[in-house]
């Protein structure tokens, strides 16, 4: 007797980074902010805990809406909070993906999006990145014009890299819609994202947030998502009556409310991240420029997997990534590097220093 729906049955689940639970170790791996979240948050946070846990939350967040709208000068309604980005996805899936219907995504880059289409029972299919990481136009034109959805992570993981906004609009599928998965976009020099939402092609456009990274609270999962009304309310309808519960919702509206600290936060980060590829490019490694809080890196004459394991053995914990099938058929592997504190990136290049 099988239970599992074939699509369930077939599915490889996606694999997090390591996240060990006792403390001790130098954590590089999933791109978290090694910086504490604004104090206003655990003030909501306790102001909540203490009054309003005896009953449900908000099922629309209509207090976060409003600041998130107040920040990006649009109304309300074209915001929808999420336990995290990650669910924004699947809700985007649930929405926009019949099964069988084809998403892409570009490869490499985040893999969540395959295993999402995976069990909705859409197809999936990679649009190979050139090896600089930009767009293999115009030979991606079929996939881009014959899909439903399209993701694209701007700036781009494991890269860290940014395509511009001319780039960004130019792939927008002309039947489907295109999710700007801009988890990482505090970190870029700018983001034109939100001015695509009232372009020509806004209609079809969805940009999903995270509030995991650039305001450190990857522990209390909240995201969100902008779009034309039109959009969200049929988002909306496919979500959990309750998705967000009423600490994160409160949590995320402090920390939307103290942008200082979030901006003083990226300021240290990006300093840091300057810091560690001038460094790494000394001990020989190639680092692509990155505009995430992570960057990516590769060593012409080293075991990257090796280099990881070493490194692991120190309790400093990195990310090996390996992307097989790349365009030429190749496989690329190497490293992505998560910005920690400066004490921490002396230790990792302490480390390295010694083992390349
Ligand atoms: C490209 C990308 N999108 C989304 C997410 C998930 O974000 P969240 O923690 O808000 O679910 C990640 C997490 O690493 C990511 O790398």
């Amino acid at each position: 007797m099988r239970l599992f729906r074939p699509d369930v049955d077939r599915l490889t689940a996606y694999t997090p980074g390591e996240q060990p639970q006792e403390s001790g170790w130098v954590k590089l791996n999933t791109n978290e902010n090694p910086y504490p979240p604004s104090p206003r948050v655990l003030e909501a946070i306790e102001r909540v805990a203490s009054s309003r846990l005896h009953v449900y939350p908000d099922p629309v967040g209509t207090s976060f809406r409003k600041a998130a709208a107040e920040l990006l000068n649009v109304e309300p309604d074209w915001i929808l909070p999420a336990n995290g980005s990650d669910e924004n996805l699947t809700l985007l899936l649930r929405t926009f993906a019949d099964p069988g219907e084809l998403v892409c995504a570009p490869y490499p880059s985040y893999i969540l999006y395959e295993t999402l289409a995976a069990i909705q029972g859409a197809a999936f299919s990679r649009i190979l990145l050139n090896p600089d990481w930009s767009w293999p136009l115009p030979a991606c034109r079929e996939q881009i014009e014959n899909c439903k959805l399209l993701f694209i992570p701007n700036p781009n993981s494991p890269s860290g890299t940014f395509w511009d906004q001319e780039t960004v609009t130019g792939l927008v599928p002309p039947r489907g819609v295109l999710v700007l998965d801009e988890a990482y976009g505090d970190f870029a020099d700018r983001s034109d994202a939100i001015k695509i939402l009232s372009s020509d092609v806004g209609g079809r456009v969805v940009v999903t947030r995270s509030f995991s990274k650039s305001y450190s609270l990857a522990g209390l999962r909240f995201g969100y998502a902008v779009a034309h009304p039109d959009l969200i309310r049929g988002m909306r309808k496919v979500k959990d009556s309750y998705n967000c519960d009423a600490l994160s919702l409160a949590g995320a509206e402090a920390a939307l409310h103290d942008q200082d600290w979030m901006l003083a936060n990226r300021e240290k980060i990006i300093a840091t991240r300057g810091r560690l590829a001038t460094a790494l490019e000394d001990l020989g490694f190639d680092v692509t420029p990155s505009q995430a809080n992570f960057v990516w890196t590769t060593h012409a004459e080293r075991d990257h997997k090796q280099l990881y394991e070493q490194l692991k053995a120190g309790r400093i914990l990195v990310r090996y990534m390996q992307f097989p099938d790349c365009i030429g058929e190749t496989t690329i592997d190497g490293l992505r590097i998560s910005i920690g504190r400066n004490e921490e990136i002396d230790q990792l290049l302490t480390a390295l220093n010694t083992l390349v």
